[in-house]
């Protein structure tokens, strides 16, 4: 069997780490080829370089653009790669990115079998670029490959049961790879100075938080407000939307971190403020509270007993939920059914190929 994987963003990289190898432990020939999306160096190459994923076979750089521009240049190169590099039994797309939604194109129009990894999300915002992808990736998609009961439930009242496989979360098997080795080699302590428990960890990326100006000043405003030093990991639109925004002074603005430093500053926080998707749920596996600076969340699971609390942008409900504690225990979440998320999809695709 011979697939090609199309990533393009950071936290695609991520699942990248956990799927290839399960699909080259199955026999499965990976042709991997990178969009462009993300190309700074600690955007891009460091995930590579860290985890383990092989260099793609092609990188499009097609860069930063217009979801148009974006998602059409990445359509037309990946369209032509395919047709050079082919035949193809199955195209595996990630999550919910302008790059996702060009291969799904791509694949559709080109007869060739789509697979969704992370299929069913949803956050019922139709202003998330990342929603309408992820509702037009599964649209059009063989394999449903769900993270949760709750995705896998979405995909089934939409009419996809039948493509839906509820396999787990890619995401907690990378966790689950590279925890030990970012405790063995990345203690906190060659990462900042704060001890375990006494700093909060924030990012903020969405176009939501960053492109409505009011909603980056209440976020700051809030982080201001905090009685723990803020490590704030920026991402380069966020840190371009900034401006000349003051920063408060406990605010500690660093250039965006690698997976294994991230786990370990994630597992050491008192608290995680994002309105990352992957963060939120790495939070949630390593057992820290989250405040999840969005309106909505794709995961309500993660919502009971207060592990996490949805706020949006608003100064006094992010300060109201960073001083809460949870009221109960966890409940079991994107664990999949056989263990392994990943070597579950590599069966799956090689018995139904
Ligand atoms: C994208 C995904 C989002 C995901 C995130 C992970 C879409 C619509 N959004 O958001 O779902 O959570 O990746 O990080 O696909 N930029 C750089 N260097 C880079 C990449 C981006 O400077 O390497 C800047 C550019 O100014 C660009 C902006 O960041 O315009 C936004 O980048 P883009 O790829 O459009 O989306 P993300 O915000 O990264």
């Amino acid at each position: 069997m011979h697939v090609c994987t199309l990533v393009g963003a950071r936290p695609q990289f991520v699942k990248a780490a956990a799927v290839s190898p399960a699909l080259k432990e199955a026999g499965i020939r990976e042709t991997l080829v990178h969009s462009g999306q993300h190309y700074d160096e600690l955007l891009s190459q460091i995930f590579f370089d860290e985890l383990g994923v092989d260099p793609p076979a092609v990188n499009l750089e097609v860069g930063s653009g217009s979801h148009a521009k974006q998602t059409g240049a990445i359509m037309v190169q990946l369209e032509h790669f395919i047709e050079e590099s082919g035949p193809y039994d199955a195209i595996i797309v990630y999550g919910d990115t302008n790059t996702t939604l060009a291969g799904a194109l791509v694949a559709a129009k080109g007869h060739i079998p789509l697979a969704h990894v992370e299929a069913g999300m949803r956050s019922f915002n139709w202003r998330m670029p990342e929603e309408i992808n992820r509702i037009l990736t599964d649209r059009v998609s063989k394999w449903l490959f769900a993270s949760t009961q709750t995705a896998a439930n979405h995909l089934m009242s939409e009419g996809l049961g039948d493509n839906t496989i509820l396999v787990g979360d890619v995401m907690l098997d990378a966790t689950h790879m590279f925890a030990e080795r970012a405790k063995e080699q990345r203690p906190l302590e060659s990462l900042i100075q704060y001890k375990p428990g006494g700093y909060v960890l924030a990012t903020v990326h969405r176009p939501s938080n960053t492109d409505i100006r009011e909603n980056l000043r209440s976020i700051f405003a809030a982080f201001g407000q905090l009685p723990w030093p803020v490590i704030l990991p920026l991402h380069p639109r966020t840190r371009a939307a900034m401006g000349d925004m003051t920063v408060p002074d406990n605010v500690e603005i660093r250039p965006p971190v690698g997976y294994i430093d991230m786990l370990t500053l994630t597992s050491n926080a008192h608290r995680v403020l994002t309105d990352s998707g992957g963060l939120m749920k790495e939070a949630y596996w390593f057992g820290i509270p989250c405040v999840i600076l969005r309106e909505e969340t794709e995961y309500p699971e993660t919502l009971v007993n207060d592990w996490h609390t949805c706020t949006g942008a608003d100064e006094e409900s992010i300060l109201g939920a960073v001083m809460k504690e949870p009221t109960g225990p966890r409940c079991r979440f994107g664990e999949g059914p056989e263990g392994r998320a990943a070597s579950m999809i590599a069966r799956l695709l090689l018995n139904d190929k």
